[in-house]
């Protein structure tokens, strides 16, 4: 096994554990690469698409904490991934600020559109934590249930990303909405960043108490941001979420995943206190992310969605390739963004035997 020089004290400090992805994100480049997929629990299963109907709103859905363990763990019985990701969604948080969210069939999430600092003022002061219990019982179902080979995932948005969707009221192309608010109002938008990430903490710590053992932290719409509304807006609440857990959780591992930042921003996210993992996505220049990031630093991804929708011989040669280019690196296999509900089963069959082969 490769490693770093610098690094073995803190990978042997996992050596001990079972866990594949623990192990890689102590540092360790394991010879079998640990494997999960982003929305692994979703439509492209026939059991996932069964048991949601039995509930007409996603967000009851999520709320409802033996369904969100029963999605969570049907990936896991029939693939045997080697990460379980609570089922749960990014924007319960704002619901649990007072901004109701709500999921039309085919169009994403709806919120009441922010249009001004004086809407900000409707939100609560804090999280109301009773209103997302039911997300840390499905989080210690999970865990009951789970063998001793399975990490169990807990997540948030990161405060940028869940403040576009609070401010836009939805996902547009580039997030333009909450862009121009946060140039507009910088001290408002300041104060909602700021509840965001307190409510961040709360409630990844909230998760670690219910059994998560690793936390992800999702910034999807990190690119949209030029330098130093980056660094404002994504690179200093992710590093204040990721001190605290590690403050308040020494022992647990966490994951950042800027969506398609440029490599000297994984970089700036890779050298941050308290962080174990960045996921890549699809578009990541692999090499320069590898040149940017501590050795220490488990790199997570980044297989093309759309390419394990398509299947076919590129798929095994692609699924190769990446292994490749992280040998000698710690590295946690996954999709370089949320699996496509049309994706054949027999292509992620495939994917597994192909990783671990
Ligand atoms: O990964 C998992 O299996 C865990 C569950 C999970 C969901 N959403 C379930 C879900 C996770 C980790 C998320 C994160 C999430 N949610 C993100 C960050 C990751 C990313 O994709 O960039 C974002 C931006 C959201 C907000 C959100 N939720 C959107 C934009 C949508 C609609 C898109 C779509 O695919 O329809 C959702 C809905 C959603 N969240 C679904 C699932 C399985 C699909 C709705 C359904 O099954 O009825």
């Amino acid at each position: 096994m490769a490693k770093s020089d610098g690094d073995v004290n803190r990978a042997a400090e996992d050596m001990h554990s079972d866990k594949l992805i623990l192990r890689a994100l102590g540092g360790e480049a394991t010879a079998r690469r640990p494997l999960w997929m982003m929305r692994q629990a979703g439509r492209y299963l026939p059991e996932y698409r069964e048991l949601r109907a039995t509930t007409s709103s996603f967000m009851e859905f999520c709320f409802n904490p033996a369904k969100a363990a029963e999605a969570t763990l049907q990936p896991i019985r029939r693939f045997g991934f080697d990460a379980a990701i609570i089922f749960s969604d990014i924007l319960v948080i704002p619901e649990a600020l007072g901004q109701k969210v709500s999921f039309e069939a085919g169009e994403g999430p709806r919120l009441q559109p922010t249009e001004s600092p004086a809407d900000l003022d409707k939100l609560f002061p804090e999280l109301e934590i009773s209103m997302l219990a039911p997300v840390y019982e499905a989080l210690e179902r999970v865990k009951s249930a789970l063998d001793g080979s399975t990490t169990l995932i807990g997540f948030c948005g990161a405060p940028w990303t869940i403040a576009s969707y609070m401010i836009a009221g939805k996902g547009t192309p580039d997030q333009a909405p909450a862009r121009r608010f946060a140039y507009t109002y910088p001290d408002a938008f300041q104060r909602l960043i700021d509840l965001l990430t307190r409510a961040c903490i709360e409630h990844l710590s909230l998760q670690v108490k219910a059994g998560a053992e690793v936390v992800q932290i999702f910034d999807s719409w990190a690119s949209v941001l030029p330098g130093p509304q980056f660094e404002r807006w994504c690179l200093a609440p992710v590093a204040q979420i990721a001190r605290e857990i590690k403050a308040r959780h020494p022992e647990i591992k966490v994951i950042a995943f800027p969506r398609g930042v440029s490599p000297h921003h994984v970089g700036a996210v890779g050298h941050l206190e308290g962080i174990n993992g960045i996921g890549l996505d699809t578009s990541a220049d692999v090499e320069a992310c590898i040149a940017a990031t501590p050795a220490h630093v488990a790199l997570q991804g980044n297989l093309d969605p759309l390419l394990l929708l398509a299947g076919g011989p590129e798929l095994t040669r692609e699924i190769h390739r990446i292994r490749d280019a992280f040998n000698g690196r710690p590295h946690i296999f996954n999709l370089g963004h949320g699996i496509l509900p049309p994706t054949p089963i027999a292509n992620v069959e495939l994917l597994i035997r192909e990783v671990r082969s």
